[in-house]
């Protein structure tokens, strides 16, 4: 029999069928956006779900509708045996994607074997080809096995993306030569508006460049700008330079402007449900199995709490007991 059912709609009408776990909270980068530079307070192994728990919940909720699952941190590569968990998660049936969000740093042996899996999409962190920028923004001299990836995954058979966090004091002067992948290389490059969370909060982790100011910067660069479509539960808003073979695209995570197409839920390395990146968590899912409840059950607090979602970003932020200053890293994105 197969584990595929029809997908269900939260209270707003939206489908949910995208799930991003995130699979640890470690990271072996310190990115300004992401952490301080000391790190956050990572958790005891046993506080994480284990591989086999994760692959019970992404059973559950494949029979609920998810056909997609993306994978992320910290930084997935961090956490032992990953190929193990992804190659077992690949024979479930009705999950039709798996994707990876990661910083690029480990990645490069595990390729072929990714391949290999059926990985359907690689989202690389990628804030500078410059060195220099880059060591400041990730806190981590790292930078040439993060190239070395990039021109891996450009000769691979999976199709990638870069994310390039956006941040006034640090990386404006790498829009145009990010941009300027898209020239030579078929992928898409997507510029994100910084979110608040960094781990500290406070007024250090404000927007400081929106999504406007970028498409106006690459539009002085690029007056032949074009706007082209964009899936049905994008992120991002996807423009093209004629002539060129990549796509760019820009992400207005801090201005919430794609709620409204929101068909994603997140487990955050904790064992914590999130209908929205916003939410300060919604269920305690790690809590739920080790009190020993059965498939069923589980399955209908997951229903139940799909009905329950915030509007938007921004309600789902009021809703909140205390302001945003959780890492990304816990999160995932
Ligand atoms: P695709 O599956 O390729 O569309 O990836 P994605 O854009 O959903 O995921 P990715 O992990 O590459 O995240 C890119 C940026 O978008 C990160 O900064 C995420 O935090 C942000 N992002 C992803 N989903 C959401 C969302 O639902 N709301 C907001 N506000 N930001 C999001
Ligand atoms: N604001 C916006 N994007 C962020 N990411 C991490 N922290 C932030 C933040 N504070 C991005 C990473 C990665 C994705 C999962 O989220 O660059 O590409
Ligand atoms: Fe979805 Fe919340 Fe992100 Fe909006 S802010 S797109 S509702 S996760």
């Amino acid at each position: 029999m197969s584990d595929k059912s029809s997908v269900i709609y939260d209270n707003h009408g939206r489908p949910i069928n995208y799930l991003r776990l995130s699979v640890t909270d470690r990271c072996n980068m310190r990115c300004k956006y992401c952490m301080p530079a000391a790190g956050v307070n990572f958790l005891p192994r046993e506080e994480l779900l284990s591989y086999e728990e994760l692959e019970r919940v992404i059973r559950i909720l494949v029979r609920l509708g998810i056909s997609k699952v993306r994978i992320t941190g910290g930084e997935p590569f961090v956490r032992k045996n990953l190929i193990h968990f992804l190659t077992r998660i690949s024979r479930i049936n009705g999950l039709e994607k798996i994707a990876l969000t990661t910083n690029g740093t480990l990645l490069a042996p595990h390729l072929p074997k990714l391949e290999e899996i059926g990985i359907t999409s690689i989202n690389l962190s990628l804030d500078s080809l410059d060195q220099e920028r880059f060591e400041s923004i990730t806190r981590r001299k790292q930078f040439d096995d993060v190239m070395e990836t990039f021109y891996l995954l450009n000769e691979s058979s999976i199709p990638f993306k870069i994310n390039t966090v956006v941040m006034k004091e640090e990386n404006i002067d790498d829009i145009i030569p990010l941009s300027e992948l898209t020239r030579k290389y078929d992928l898409s490059v997507r510029f994100i508006e910084e979110m608040p969370f960094n781990g500290e909060g406070g007024n250090g982790s404000v927007l400081t460049w929106t999504y406007d100011e970028i498409l106006s910067h690459l539009k002085d660069y690029y007056p032949n700008l074009e706007t082209i479509s964009t899936g049905p539960h994008s992120t991002s808003t996807n423009y093209k330079v004629p002539g060129y073979r990549g796509k760019l695209g820009i992400i207005a995570a801090f201005s919430r402007t794609f709620c409204g197409t929101c068909n994603r839920i997140r487990i955050d390395s904790q064992g914590t449900l999130k209908t929205c990146l916003y939410d300060s968590g919604v269920l305690n899912i790690k809590d739920v199995i080790r009190g020993g409840a059965s498939n069923e059950e589980i399955s209908d607090l997951f229903r139940k709490t799909f009905k329950q979602r915030a509007k938007d970003g921004f309600e789902a932020e009021r809703r909140r007991k205390e302001k945003v200053n959780e890492s990304m890293s816990v999160i995932g994105g």
